[in-house]
């Protein structure tokens, strides 16, 4: 079972909840509850990689999608990709992890949605607003898992606020847009993500804002600031993000006084004895 559904319906915290707050909601929460940050996503499907800064404590869940899968060394089949996201599931449990279909055939997605639950509690399913020619079946599908399958959906690829407004309205779980490429349309997805937030706060819904498709580590935390509950990041953005050149600078005089303090303090320690 997904971790979102295992959220306690009769308000009461379960052990669970008590250790993971940042994982585990209120089924019915304030406004101010709903706008309470998630954080970092780690968009890879590379294991080492998800180990490494899962270590660290600085991730919240994993995303993938075909094309991050593809680029990670699967096994041929879809043994690799399950397999593989088998392995996260497990390695990140609690957290979530993001499966998405590999299909646009409404009724090959369903199956894919019910096989990908089964492969961890933590599971939940990515489906694209609408497949290449457009359509309204995706969001039919949405709604249909979410309200009568009790399957969690991160609603992906979507460009705009009203997109991400309509993929909430339907129930998704997570509202996925893709700030990079907005910003590279020429749009400013700050505006557009704080429009999302805006919209959604006024609805009470609880959709969480996910911004995605992140280029620059500067992005993190605008995207934050603009009312995102989550951004998903690269693993050489969060190292941007940690390390700073004046640190390392300051970090070296540490460690050059310390060094010439150890140097001096065994001959001070001597003369004392001595005396
Ligand atoms: C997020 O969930 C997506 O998987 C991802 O951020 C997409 O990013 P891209 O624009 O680099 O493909």
């Amino acid at each position: 079972m997904p971790v979102q559904a295992i959220t306690p319906r009769n308000g009461k915290k379960t052990a669970r909840a008590r250790r993971h707050p940042e994982v585990f909601t209120e089924t019915s929460p304030s406004r101010a509850q709903a706008r309470t940050l998630t954080g970092i996503f780690l968009d890879t499907g590379h294991l080492p990689e998800i180990q490494k800064y899962h270590a660290l404590g600085i991730i919240r869940g994993v995303t993938t999608n075909p094309t991050i899968l593809a680029k990670s060394g699967l096994a041929v089949g879809w043994s690799g990709i399950e397999d593989r996201c088998r392995a996260i599931a497990r390695l990140i449990d609690p957290l979530p992890l993001s499966v998405e279909v590999t299909t646009n055939e409404p009724d090959d997605m369903l199956a894919q949605a019910r096989a990908f639950i089964t492969w961890g509690r933590n599971v939940n399913v990515k489906i694209p607003i609408h497949g290449p020619q457009g359509g309204t079946e995706n969001l039919r599908l949405v709604h249909e898992l979410e309200t009568r399958q009790n399957i969690r959906i991160n609603v992906t690829a979507m460009m705009s606020a009203q997109q991400c407004l309509l993929a909430a309205m339907a129930g998704a779980t997570y509202v996925s847009i893709f700030g990079g490429r907005v910003n590279n349309m020429g749009y400013d997805s700050r505006q557009e993500v704080r429009r999302l937030r805006e919209l959604l706060d006024g609805f009470g819904s609880t959709a969480k804002i996910i911004v995605g498709s992140t280029r620059e580590v500067l992005n993190i935390v605008e995207w934050f600031e603009a009312g995102a509950d989550i951004v998903t990041a690269v693993p050489s953005l969060l190292d941007g993000m940690l390390v700073h050149p004046y640190s390392k600078e300051t970090v070296q005089m540490f460690l050059d006084d310390g060094a010439k303090l150890q140097a001096e303090r065994p001959r001070a320690a001597k003369s004392a004895s001595t005396r």
